[in-house]
């Protein structure tokens, strides 16, 4: 058995730095089920081209099928001598069936095999991911439920600026995710093209069946160019792309729970079993998780930034620079799978503070919109209306007291526009309640669009 399928032309063997150089089998033996998948839609392929024998061809897939069976169940012997999945497993069938493996090869490259193997692996993964975003939606929904009247302040500049409503804040969320599950299925439709046939980059001489290959292994067309075919890794830019923006909105969640549970804030208690200590301060309880989702946001964008880094100025059509794809999109593929699936597993055990949120909502002038809006609603010019209840909010800074402490007759003094009715304008239910629009914070609306979400996440 030569070591190498490619050793034809060589005079000695390759040394063993470069052996090591330029392996890829450690990481990519996670395309084993996809690479086989693929070289048996090939060969059933073949046969109905007659390019191989029905008897070469059933060999083949029978003992493709035996290795898939091997890899599933972590029976594959792997050897450090092979240089990457698709030889490993070339090797692995020869030593099953004998030199008939040879012919599987035919009208096929490594190029155009592991485009099409990257492209069966991140659908794949698509699909999981809007599957696991889809159970994170729904628990974020779950704790909506419990708080459509929940209010706390709403900020702006992290400074207090509006009442909102829990379920409002927790909603948003549950948007984000939405767009990005929307992003990730347009990345599926747009990658799920064949490039087998493109071969090393000019296409084959052999008279393949691209349609039929596309159709057994779920593609919805085949790739019109074999350069191209096999140079492209925009889907992967773009699944890493999608990843990042999913990250960051992880990351926003993970920041506001950061905050929302420390001694400051006091807004959310983290579950035990989801919190960490500190070795030396015997009193911590550290939201540990939030943290990390918020850090590993950072080697996500990084992965983002290698890809497209290795892809510019890379010249037509395959080069090997292309093998640096694959590490940092498992690595994005793991982190994002784990995080989404720890913050699905945490968010229901979320402790939310009303009365704490309600305390915080009472003080910092947040009704002041309020009394300006009502002001406006008598006639007066919304810019005039904002110059007299910001005179009140300086009156009541110096007077060291809310705006719901004043009295009918001091807000007189400030404009006769203000009635017995000025008084209810500021509470805080009142002041939610009003904000009863389309997307608006009041428990009215949020209540419907609590609705709209169990209706769209239970499908
Ligand atoms: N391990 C290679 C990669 O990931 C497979 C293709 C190798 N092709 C080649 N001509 N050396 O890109």
């Amino acid at each position: 058995m030569p070591s190498k399928p490619w050793s034809g032309r060589f005079q000695e063997p390759t040394h063993q730095l470069v052996e090591a150089f330029t392996a890829s089998l450690a990481f990519d033996c996670r395309l084993a089920p996809y690479d086989l998948r693929g070289s048996i839609a090939h060969a059933r392929m073949l046969a109905k081209q007659r390019v191989l024998t029905r008897k070469e061809a059933a060999k083949i897939v029978k003992g493709l099928e035996g290795i898939t069976r091997e890899i599933a169940r972590g029976k594959f012997p792997f050897s450090a001598a092979d240089e990457d999945i698709h030889m490993a497993i070339e090797r692995r069938l020869l030593k099953k069936i004998g030199p008939v493996a040879g012919k599987l090869h035919t009208g096929r490259s490594r190029n155009d095999q592991v485009a099409l193997d990257l492209r069966l692996y991140v659908r794949e993964v698509l699909d999981g991911l809007q599957e696991r975003i889809r159970r994170l939606q729904r628990v974020l929904l779950d704790q909506a439920e419990g708080h459509a009247e929940t209010i706390l302040p709403g900020y702006t500049h992290m400074q207090r600026a509006q009442p909102i409503v829990l379920a409002h804040h927790l909603l948003a969320y549950v948007e984000m995710l939405e767009r990005d599950r929307e992003r990730l299925a347009d990345a599926r439709a747009r990658l799920n093209v064949c490039p087998l046939g493109a071969g090393a980059l000019a296409g084959t001489t052999f008279p393949l069946d691209r349609a039929y290959v596309a159709q057994i292994l779920g593609f919805d067309g085949v790739s019109q160019n074999s350069l191209d075919a096999v140079a492209d890794r925009d889907f992967l830019v773009e699944f890493l792309a999608d990843v990042a923006l999913l990250m960051t909105h992880l990351s926003r969640l993970g920041e506001e729970l950061v905050l929302w549970s420390t001694f400051e804030f006091g807004f959310v208690e983290f579950p035990d079993a989801f919190a960490t200590g500190s070795s030396m301060m015997p009193q911590k309880k550290n939201p540990d998780v939030a943290e990390l989702v918020r850090g590993k946001t950072g080697r996500v964008f990084g992965h983002l930034l290698s890809l497209l880094t290795i892809l510019k100025g890379l010249p037509l059509s395959y080069n090997r620079d292309l093998q640096e794809d694959k590490e940092p999109l498992f690595d994005a593929v793991e982190t994002v799978e784990q995080c989404l699936e720890v913050l699905t597993a945490l968010v229901p055990r979320l402790a939310f503070k009303p009365k704490r949120m309600r305390r915080a909502a009472e003080w910092g002038y947040l009704a002041a919109t309020d009394l300006a809006d009502y002001l406006a609603s008598k006639g007066l010019p919304f810019r005039e209306a904002h110059a007299i209840v910001g005179r009140i909010v300086a009156y009541c800074l110096k007077a060291g007291k809310e705006l719901t402490a004043l009295s009918l007759a001091e807000l007189k003094t400030f404009s006769p526009r203000f009635g017995p009715d000025a008084l209810q304008a500021l509470t805080l239910e009142a002041s939610v309640a009003r904000r009863n629009l389309v997307g608006g914070t009041a428990p009215a609306q949020v209540r419907r669009q609590i609705r709209a979400w169990a209706k769209r996440l239970k499908a």
